[in-house]
């Protein structure tokens, strides 16, 4: 088994897959229940990948945190049923030895880029403050959004409603955003962006999940909950 990169520890899920335990977020970066379920839950179906397909033959997709690759892996293998379409997954990320570790033969393209390129896919993760490296990405180019920064509680400052408007800034008009986190504060950092936001379906033991879009109509119920919750979306400038 490989060691896992410092400060991390491998810890192994019900459903067979390995995920990391982070030391410095104090946090695992997957459900016990299952990181590999997990993901496929929520990121490749949350996403709606199968039908995108129908609608274009290139899909851009952008996930929140490379963590331990299994999001990458995940839709990689997706990806080679479909040989006539192309993949271009864009990753950002903290950890640098998170990268060596899980895909060690991803080319170093500058201090800040890591790049992979198998049959038709292609794989680039930017190492840094999501909340910069973001700034370079274009923009209305991404139709999946993979948010998976650590919990909101551990990782607040990539929940913020700054950081979803810098978000909805790179999303393709088509986009769908998913998440694990159900937050109420979330929920409302997404709606002060500007996303319309939904209710997920849950997961092993949670309670449920958010998904988000730029054109969807609201449940009127679940709006109007939203706003008149107490609980305030997430500020920026709280985290300094
Ligand atoms: C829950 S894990 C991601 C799991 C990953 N998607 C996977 O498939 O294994 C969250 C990741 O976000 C990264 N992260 C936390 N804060 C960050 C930031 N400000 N900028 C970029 N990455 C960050 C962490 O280093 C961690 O790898």
């Amino acid at each position: 088994m490989l060691k896992p990169p410092p400060r991390y520890q491998l810890v192994t899920t019900e459903d067979g897959s390995e995920t990391l335990f982070s030391e410095a977020f104090n946090e695992a970066c997957h459900s016990t229940a299952g990181a590999r379920a997990e993901t496929r839950f929520h990121y490749l179906e949350g996403c709606r990948l199968s039908e995108l397909l129908h609608s274009f033959d290139e899909i851009n997709i952008l996930e929140v945190g490379f963590g331990t690759g299994i999001g990458w892996l995940e839709t990689l293998a997706f990806f080679k049923n479909y040989p006539q379409k192309k993949l271009n997954f864009t990753s950002l990320e903290l950890d640098a030895a998170l990268l060596s570790w899980s895909v060690p033969e991803a080319k170093k393209i500058n201090a800040l880029t890591y790049e992979l390129e198998q049959d038709n896919s292609k794989l680039r993760v930017l190492i840094g403050d999501a909340r910069h490296s973001i700034h370079t990405l274009p923009s209305e180019h991404f139709h999946a959004i993979y948010q998976d920064a650590f919990s909101p509680k551990r990782n607040p400052t990539l929940w913020t409603h700054q950081w979803f408007t810098d978000l909805k800034r790179v999303a393709h008009p088509d986009c769908t955003l998913a998440t694990y986190s159900a937050s109420v504060s979330i929920r409302k950092s997404l709606l002060k962006s500007g996303w319309s936001v939904f209710e997920g379906p849950a997961f092993a033991q949670k309670r449920s999940s958010t998904r988000a879009n730029l054109s969807g109509v609201m449940d009127p119920e679940f709006l109007a909950k939203l706003n008149t919750h107490a609980i305030a979306a997430l500020d920026d400038k709280d985290f300094l």
